[in-house]
């Protein structure tokens, strides 16, 4: 019985996880080198739009998401979803809003 309950709250942890130190590291680095070349270092704006947390206060997690992930067809904005999961968006997407 212990067990169904281990199986049950799995989800919930992976989901709420955070990516490791390690990749949080990655990550960081990826804004700075890939994000950056196009959105500027710090991220305010060049060939795509400032990513500052002023600029992204009006959009949603979901539609910030929705963008890195699937990329906006008809621009410049690649999708990532080869390169990044949903969590790690949701990181970087928080990163984002607290610079
Ligand atoms: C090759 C250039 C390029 C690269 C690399 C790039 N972007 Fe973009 N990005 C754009 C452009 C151009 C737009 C605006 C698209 C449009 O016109 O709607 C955009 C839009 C966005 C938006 C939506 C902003 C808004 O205000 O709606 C987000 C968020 C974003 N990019 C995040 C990222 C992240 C995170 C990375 C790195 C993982 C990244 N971009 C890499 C060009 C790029």
């Amino acid at each position: 019985m212990r067990y169904c309950y281990l199986i049950l709250l799995l989800p919930y942890y992976v989901l709420a996880a955070e990516p490791s130190q390690q990749r949080q590291q990655d990550l960081d680095n990826m804004l700075k080198h890939d994000c950056g070349s196009c959105h500027g270092l710090p991220p305010k704006g060049g060939l795509g739009p400032s990513l500052m947390p002023e600029a992204l206060a009006g959009k949603s997690d979901d539609f910030l998401l929705q963008t890195i992930q699937q990329g906006r067809p008809g621009t410049a904005m690649p999708p990532w979803q080869n390169f990044l999961n949903k969590e790690e968006t949701l990181w970087l997407i928080k990163l984002l809003r607290q610079r």
